[in-house]
């Protein structure tokens, strides 16, 4: 194998850059050029990439978001458009690619896999946690400790004043961020997509912790929820409670900064067990984390498993945490 192209697609994730460093660097050690394809799947059917080499993935270990950009590339859902792809990344020498990205990016991957005979292989990049057949994702933990600044912030206001605070952090389908953020910030209620605790047990717990003296109270609310998010739930609750509150959405800051020391680690062994696994000739696989390690896991079955459930265990202990 002589050249090999890389490519960022969907959401970016904190970590994606620490990805590409560690594949190109695997890749020239054993002699393997790197290309990196401009902006997902748009940069493949333009034709558009930089030669990444050593010295290109310098001083980027640190940085969030994704040097070679990235998109949602709506034409690439036509296989005619995968095809001329294809047959470019032949004429250019490029022989496999890894995909960055999250389950519709590798849908994608796949099909240029199986209808182009274009080796591929993935790696789980989204801060949602959302893709089956790994425990973590690159920029999950750096989105959540981005969330737990927020809460700690706002707590100390929130205990001064006694204001109530709903939080809405990232995650339309997905309540991960949300129930780590939950967990790990101390908060007093959560409401995930996945398991819509009743909005009505919410405003009983804090009830009962207002009456024993708890001042600050902080209501962690995933952005997809039903309940139409942060500034759907917090009305409710704060009428039913007579308090006042303020909301807060997190937005897109959980989607950048300096990425954790955990999604450097995953994203640097990610990148370079890809580069190994492909250039032993295998195929169609992403490297995921299982029991704490990390493995090659089949694309096929990744795509073919809807979003892993919600963790009840966290959930659970959510709710019994907050007092
Ligand atoms: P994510 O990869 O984070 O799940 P998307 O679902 O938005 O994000 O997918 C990212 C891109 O992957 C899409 O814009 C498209 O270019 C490509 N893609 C998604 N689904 C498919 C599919 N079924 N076939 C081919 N390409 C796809
Ligand atoms: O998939 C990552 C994610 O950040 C989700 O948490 C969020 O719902 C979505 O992307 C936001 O997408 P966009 O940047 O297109 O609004």
């Amino acid at each position: 194998m002589k050249r090999i192209g890389i490519l960022t697609s969907g959401g970016d994730a904190p970590g994606m850059n620490a990805a590409i460093r560690a594949a190109v660097r695997t890749a020239t050690r054993k002699g393997i050029a790197v290309v990196g394809y401009l902006d997902g799947y748009s940069g493949l059917v333009r034709g558009a990439f930089v030669e990444l080499d050593d010295r290109s993935v310098g001083n980027i270990i640190q940085r969030g978001g994704t040097i070679i950009g990235t998109s949602r590339c709506p034409e690439f859902l036509d296989p005619e458009v995968r095809a001329r792809a294809a047959n470019q990344m032949r004429a250019d020498g490029v022989e496999a690619l890894i995909v960055i990205g999250g389950d519709g990016s590798f849908r994608g991957a796949l099909a240029l896999q199986d209808e182009c005979g274009v080796a591929v292989a993935g790696l789980p990049g989204t801060i949602d946690n959302d893709v089956w057949g790994t425990e973590e994702t690159i920029g999950f933990d750096t989105a959540v400790n981005t969330a737990l600044l927020a809460i700690d912030q706002l707590r100390d206001t929130g205990e001064s004043t006694g204001m109530m605070f709903f939080v809405e952090v990232m995650g339309r389908t997905s309540g991960a961020i949300a129930l780590h953020t939950a967990v790990a910030g101390g908060a007093a209620g959560v409401v995930v997509p996945e398991a819509q605790e009743e909005i009505g047990q919410v405003i009983d717990r804090i009830r009962e912790t207002m009456a024993k003296g708890k001042r600050s109270h902080i209501i962690v609310v995933a952005e997809g929820d039903e309940a139409g998010g942060a500034f759907g739930v917090a009305p409710v609750v704060g009428k039913a409670l007579d308090r006042p509150y303020r909301v807060v959405v997190l937005g897109h800051t959980q989607r950048g900064g300096r990425p954790t020391m955990r999604d450097r680690l995953v994203a640097s062994e990610g990148g370079a067990l890809a580069v190994d696994g492909l250039a032993a000739g295998r195929s169609g696989f992403m490297i995921g984390r299982q029991g704490g390690r990390s493995v090659e896991v089949p694309l096929r079955e990744v795509v073919a498993n809807v979003h892993p459930p919600v963790n009840a265990d966290l959930l659970r202990l959510a709710q019994q945490l907050s007092g």
